[in-house]
């Protein structure tokens, strides 16, 4: 999912008809769920498929663990039934579903996230730091639980602001793995269009929209100006008014290009009419514009509720979630709680894995605006890592899309321990957008091909 406030909410604004299919489970393959207590008062949801191929068992295939965006947003929900999972959100098979080639573990972070839950406002995790700890708790439980994965590679997908989690994560993952408080075999990290250094995505958001058409010389400047005032408050360390100040900078985006989609800039939503789709999935403040919420995050061509789907037939068939937890109904109070963190960046934290020899692939849309490519390339640059200068003067290599061979869909680079893919033709969330292309990178990515 996406990072804004506005996206956190767009995890339960993105639906709200409801479906009426019952759960008729099509699934062939073992799959299984369940809670930690990562803290007092702290519940977390994971989720976990277990690879089903027809030419490998699961235990020598990898485990890929995805964590969503937000925060807020939830991986076992829309990770699982909008992007990689086996099921799509009518409950059909998914072509490109990642368990093909891996096993699939979802899990509901920060705390309060999904399925995830907490007691009391006081255990949201208010930091990085926390939502590492937090995770490693879980991951602790979850290698001890399931023994059989300890030594299959371990891989770590994200996707926005799940990319500075799973920085975060993997980071006390290596060290947890190192001191030996924790068994698995880590292989690597992937940073999927991914917030790690916010300032670099809201500085290139105005001559991103210029160079697509999206913006004329008056929008710029007004985008420009609005940046730079999210610039003067991250240097002066106000992170607080920073993430205020970024919001700002999102509607004077909005305002200056009719209403772009910040996902993928080339599938704008047609206006709707409001009346007929507000209603019970809304759970955000008033203050994150609605009207443009609406129009930007609900689909009309979305028959089904997301959030009708995790509430109604997946919590039936889940068996475990306490009668008074709603699938996304803490998923505001995740953000907010997080939102004097959400600006910092945390390149060092690249550069530390980078250090510690872990594999880090960075992979980001060409189309999504919100965490844009050229923003990437910024921060990359910005690395202390011993690689850059080679890494940057290498040439990259062109991939065939393996639903139109012949035609580009990708470039990607390798240098040592780091790799760089862009994705085309792909906003926000790649394996959405261009699931085959996703599919072919995640077998890259875990040396399947
Ligand atoms: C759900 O109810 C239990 C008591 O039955 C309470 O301890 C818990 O905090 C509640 N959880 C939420 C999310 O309201
Ligand atoms: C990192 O990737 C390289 C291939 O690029 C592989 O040889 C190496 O084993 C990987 N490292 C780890 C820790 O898995
Ligand atoms: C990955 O990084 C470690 C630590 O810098 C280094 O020892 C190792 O050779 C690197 N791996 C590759 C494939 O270059």
């Amino acid at each position: 999912m996406g990072l804004t406030k506005t996206s956190a909410c767009s995890v339960v604004l993105l639906l709200v008809v409801a479906i009426d299919t019952g759960f008729s489970n099509p699934l062939k393959s073992k799959e299984s769920w369940g809670y930690v207590d990562v803290r007092e008062g702290a519940h977390m949801f994971w989720w976990l498929y277990y690879a089903d191929s027809p030419s490998a068992s699961y235990s020598q295939l990898p485990l890929v663990m995805w964590l969503q965006g937000g925060p807020g947003g939830s991986g076992c929900g829309f990770g699982n039934f909008e992007e990689i999972g086996p099921l799509d959100r009518d409950l059909e098979p998914r072509k490109n579903s990642w368990v093909q080639y891996s096993s699939v573990l979802f899990v509901d972070n920060p705390v309060g996230t999904g399925f995830s839950y907490t007691d009391s406002d006081e255990a949201f995790a208010t930091d990085v730091a926390t939502v590492a700890s937090d995770m490693l708790v879980l991951l602790k439980q979850f290698f001890n639980k399931e023994e059989e994965f300890q030594s299959v590679p371990f891989y770590i997908f994200s996707e926005s602001y799940g990319g500075k989690m799973a920085a975060a994560i993997s980071l006390e993952l290596t060290k947890a793995v190192e001191k030996g408080t924790l068994k698995c075999n880590f292989a690597g990290v992937a940073l999927g269009d991914s917030w790690i250094s916010p300032l670099d995505s809201v500085m290139t958001w105005g001559p991103y929209l210029y160079t697509t058409s999206l913006l004329d010389d008056y929008g710029l400047r007004e985008v420009s100006s609005a940046a730079e005032a999210v610039k003067q408050a991250v240097d002066q360390g106000q992170y607080l008014k920073a993430t205020e100040l970024w919001s700002v900078t999102e509607s004077v985006v909005e305002q200056n290009t009719n209403g772009v989609n910040f996902y993928n800039i080339l599938t704008q939503e047609p206006d709707e009419k409001m009346s007929s789709v507000a209603g019970e999935g809304y759970i955000c403040e008033m203050h994150f514009q609605l009207p443009l919420l609406m129009r930007h995050h609900i689909s009309p061509l979305h028959r089904q509720s997301l959030s009708q789907l995790m509430n109604g037939p997946i919590r039936k068939k889940l068996g475990i979630i306490p009668q008074n937890v709603t699938w996304g109904g803490q998923a505001e109070a995740v953000f907010s709680s997080m939102s004097g963190d959400f600006m910092k960046p945390v390149v060092d934290v690249v550069d530390q894995l980078l250090d510690a020899g872990v594999n880090v692939t960075v992979y980001n849309g060409q189309l999504d605006l919100i965490v844009d490519t050229m923003g990437q390339e910024q921060w990359v640059k910005q690395l202390k890592w011993v690689g850059l200068q080679s890494f940057s003067q290498m040439k990259w290599t062109a991939l065939d899309d393996p639903a139109f061979p012949g035609v580009t869909g990708a470039f990607y680079k390798t240098y040592k321990n780091f790799s760089f893919y862009w994705i085309l033709k792909a906003g926000h969330m790649i394996p959405s957008d261009q699931g085959p292309m996703a599919l072919q990178m995640l077998k890259m990515i875990t040396q399947q091909d």
